[in-house]
């Protein structure tokens, strides 16, 4: 994931200012520089509390950054090679996980929100490969189809190895995972870092973690849930480890998704071990279950960064629970919160409300952005919130939402909450609406929003019209 790498310290500020200072920057960029200062502070990602990988990943990211202003202003391209290395560390810290994989937040499918144990079996699997291709949804970004509890016989055989439920998945999961290939997409498969997994009809796979990570490997598969039901009291960071190291060893690139439920706050450490790791106990289908996880999952926006998500739990929109506007909230927040989006309807059949949910591509860029910064609640008056975090290209993602059952309300995004300097002008688009909201706006945004809903905006600044 981040593998070897020289991390650069002390930190971001030195090396932000002897980026800013080695070229002449317009006064555009020095705008885009300190909105870019603001909005980073406000998101607090840096510093106290995030690893010195990440740092060195914004170190880099806010050259970019400035780069890009200078770029935007026509001045001379600033040499963003910091200039001064102040200090190597010496301890060139490997993660254990590095395996390259969720430099996004993984898009895909899942079987557990819709089928459970009941409906699991390779023929759903594959038709909902076909109907990810045929829908388009794959090539929106849905390229895991994964596989979740109960796929697997009750026993081991007589190598110890996992099998396949000879009733369900009768060409086992390697025919499986060559169809998937086939397709163009991956295939994502289930276990549990305890005796059984979470249903009690499969072995889990404590103790057997090498055994099982080479099967997987030798299967092609490309990403793992792993859950964390009959632990026999053994803490998670006794047991997530250890599948890591056997992913590792097993030599298959397979992204990792711990299923840790939040009990030991794997936001502070999963990132060693994992690409993403949830936060929540488990969603179910109703407003309150949805706003909740949204709610939990938030207080940890400042662990996440490429490779390594903050996981709320799976997607509900489509499974009938929820109003069409209840499920775009849901959309927007697992968006804006760049959280996992794993599909959990069955989208075979679904409606054409819940499809254009699924393929709002401007919604989906919002959670796919470079940047990577976890978006957050900034500010919250009752039941009207506002949530925001920045995007590249100094633009900012907001959501308002209003959370009352009832009444509609007007609801202000201030530029003081959001991380915009005081007098930048911008445009705004409607996520949604998929259009630009009337004008230009300076210092905040008002926007009704019916109950249970929200409106989801990016906003650019208007930079080079100011400065021309
Ligand atoms: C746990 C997980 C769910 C699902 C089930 C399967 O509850 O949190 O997401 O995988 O197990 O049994």
């Amino acid at each position: 994931m981040w593998g070897p790498r020289l991390h650069l310290i002390p930190r971001v500020p030195i090396l932000f200012q002897s980026c800013v200072a080695s070229s002449d920057f317009g006064e555009g960029a020095h705008v885009a520089a300190r909105y870019w200062l603001r909005v980073s502070a406000i998101n607090s990602l840096l510093l106290s509390s995030a690893s010195s990988s990440s740092v060195s990943w914004f170190v880099l990211a806010s050259c970019t950054v400035v780069a890009r202003a200078s770029r935007a202003q026509q001045q001379p391209a600033a040499s963003c090679t910091p200039r001064r290395v102040v200090h190597v560390e010496e301890e060139h810290r490997r993660s254990m996980l590095a395996n390259g994989l969720g430099s996004a937040p993984p898009m895909g499918w899942n079987s557990w929100n819709h089928f459970a144990c009941d409906g699991n079996g390779e023929d759903v699997i594959r038709e909902t490969a076909d109907a990810l291709v045929s829908t388009e949804l794959a090539a929106a970004g849905y390229k895991y189809v994964n596989i979740d509890d109960c796929w697997a016989g009750p026993e081991r055989d007589a190598k110890g190895n996992l099998v396949a439920n000879k009733k369900t998945f009768p060409n086992g999961i390697k025919a499986l995972a060559d169809y998937v290939h086939s397709k163009g997409l991956k295939l994502g498969i289930y276990s549990d870092a305890g005796s059984k997994t979470c249903a009690k009809v499969q072995p889990g796979s404590l103790g057997h973690e090498e055994q099982d990570a080479k099967t997987f490997a030798s299967w092609g598969v490309d990403y793992l849930k792993y859950d964390n039901c009959n632990n026999g009291d053994l803490k998670p960071l006794e047991r997530y480890p250890e599948m890591s190291k056997a992913l590792m060893k097993a030599g298959r690139p397979i992204y990792f998704s711990l299923c840790e439920w939040g009990d030991m706050h794997p936001a502070k450490w999963g990132a060693a071990y994992g690409n993403s790791w949830r936060t929540t106990n488990d969603i179910s289908d109703t407003w309150e279950s949805m706003v909740s996880r949204a709610d939990e999952n938030e207080v940890w926006a400042d662990y996440a960064r490429p490779g390594g998500w903050n996981d709320p739990d799976m997607l509900e929109v489509g499974n009938g629970g929820m109003t069409n506007d209840e499920y775009i909230v849901h959309f927007s927040l697992w968006a804006i919160s760049k959280a996992p989006l794993i599909i959990g309807c069955d989208v075979r059949h679904m409606s054409q409300q819940t499809y254009d949910i699924l393929a709002n591509k401007e919604v989906i860029a919002v959670n796919q952005d470079p940047l990577g910064v976890q978006g957050k609640k900034v500010r919250m008056e009752g039941s009207n919130e506002v949530w925001a975090g920045p995007l590249s290209g100094y633009r900012t993602a907001v959501v308002v939402l209003n959370r009352h059952a009832k009444d509609a309300a007007a609801i202000t995004a201030h530029w003081d909450d959001i991380g915009l300097p005081a007098g930048t002008a911008v445009e705004a688009r409607d996520l949604w609406q998929h259009k630009t909201v009337g004008g230009e706006f300076t210092d905040k945004i008002t926007l009704d929003v019916a109950p249970h809903s929200c409106r989801m905006l990016v906003l650019k600044p208007l930079l080079s019209s100011r400065a021309n």
